[in-house]
């Protein structure tokens, strides 16, 4: 096994690189909490297989358990991963196949291939099963397909327009005839929500006005709104939004690494427009991930659907490219490549 070292009387092991934290995070997660370290792997048992991880995916829920941190497993950032199997010892995966996993941010690494889900990389590059047709992907069409159910001609905001799950779902809710408002960061994220990703308009929520410029964006009220943030998007929508409205609350970002009440100031809105608000969770939608990762796929093909990578190379980066992650710098979906 190419990398391992026999010693007489002793398992064959190699040596990999692994990042953790040293230290439950403060308030705001930054390099020193993390350390990069040499750990021996040992050769793969029966039924398990040696992996060389290729991306690492970079998820805002991370930071939730980072920031959690408790118990003996302190410490451990185990996230999802695209690998590739490079000695297996189990009937089900040969070398070569490239498998999805939830892993220990590690570059080679030794599991139970029980756990582990092959991918189809033909015509499709790997790092797509992470991000476009993974779980970012996925719970876009799970909030505007199941929830948000968009309707042709009614108006449908999504913040976090730029990143990965907003990008996905503002174009399918697009595809069935809204008119899609964005929300990002920035003059240039704005722009390439409406150039690229072909929204009807984006509003910087960095703007010296933002409900202003909302309510200029959206003339005939907000029907539908995928939430991504929290209070600082959530708000200014929801003191627009129509009699009848429905929210599909995907994820509050913007609250991730404090402890804070969200406060809402037109949260009686929700009484007096009977709005609907429907929080979710992808797993809740397991048994459809197939169906939805080859729609999706074909939408890519098509290119009806649009997507973009921000991506940094080697592992022992990955402590900074997360921390940038959550600062907002770059847009999609956001990946170490390890190698
Ligand atoms: N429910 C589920 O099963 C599920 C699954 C996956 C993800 N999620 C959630 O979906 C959300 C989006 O995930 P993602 O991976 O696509 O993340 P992302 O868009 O890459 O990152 C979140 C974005 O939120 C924006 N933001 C951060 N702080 C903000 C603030 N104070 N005000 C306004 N905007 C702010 C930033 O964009 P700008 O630079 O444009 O401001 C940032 O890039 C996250 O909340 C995530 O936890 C939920």
């Amino acid at each position: 096994m190419a990398g391992f070292i026999a010693r007489p009387g002793k398992a064959m092991t190699a040596e990999a690189t692994r990042i953790r934290l040293t230290r439950r995070p403060a308030h705001e997660l930054c390099v020193q909490d993390f350390l990069v370290e040499q750990v021996t792997v040992k050769a793969p048992c029966q039924g398990e297989v040696l992996l060389r991880a290729r991306y690492l995916s970079l998820d805002p829920y991370l930071a939730r358990r980072m920031c959690s941190w408790d118990g003996p497993q302190a410490g451990a950032i185990v996230g999802r991963m695209i690998a590739e199997v490079t000695h297996s010892a189990s009937p089900h995966f040969h070398n070569g196949d490239i498998v999805f996993a939830e892993a220990p941010w590690q570059d080679r690494l030794v599991l139970d291939a029980a756990g582990l889900r092959r991918v189809d990389v033909t015509g499709i590059a790997a790092s797509a099963w992470l991000g476009v047709l993974g779980s970012s992907g996925i719970t876009a069409w799970a909030g505007v397909r199941k929830i948000i159910a968009p309707r042709a001609g009614e108006t449908l905001v999504v913040s976090a327009a730029s990143g990965p799950v907003g990008s996905v779902a503002g174009q399918l809710a697009r595809l069935a005839g809204a008119r899609v408002i964005g929300i990002a960061g920035g003059a240039e994220k704005c722009r390439y929500v409406r150039e690229h990703l072909r929204f009807d308009a984006c509003v910087d929520h960095r703007g010296s006005d933002f409900p202003a410029a909302l309510a200029a964006a959206t003339p005939d009220g907000i029907d539908a709104l995928f939430e991504n943030v929290g209070a600082n998007t959530l708000d200014p929508v929801l003191q627009r939004m129509n009699k009848g409205g429905r929210v599909a609350l995907c994820g509050l970002f913007q609250h991730y690494q404090d402890e804070n009440p969200v406060c809402l100031k037109h949260f009686r809105n929700l009484l007096d427009k009977a709005i609907r608000v429907q929080g979710f969770h992808v797993s809740d939608y397991a048994a459809e991930f197939d169906a939805a990762a080859s729609e999706l796929a074909s939408c890519l093909r098509s290119d009806t659907l649009r997507h973009s990578e921000t991506v940094t190379d080697g592992i022992r980066n990955a402590p900074q490219a997360f921390i940038d992650m959550l600062a907002g710098r770059g847009t999609g979906k956001h990946l170490v490549r390890v190698g």
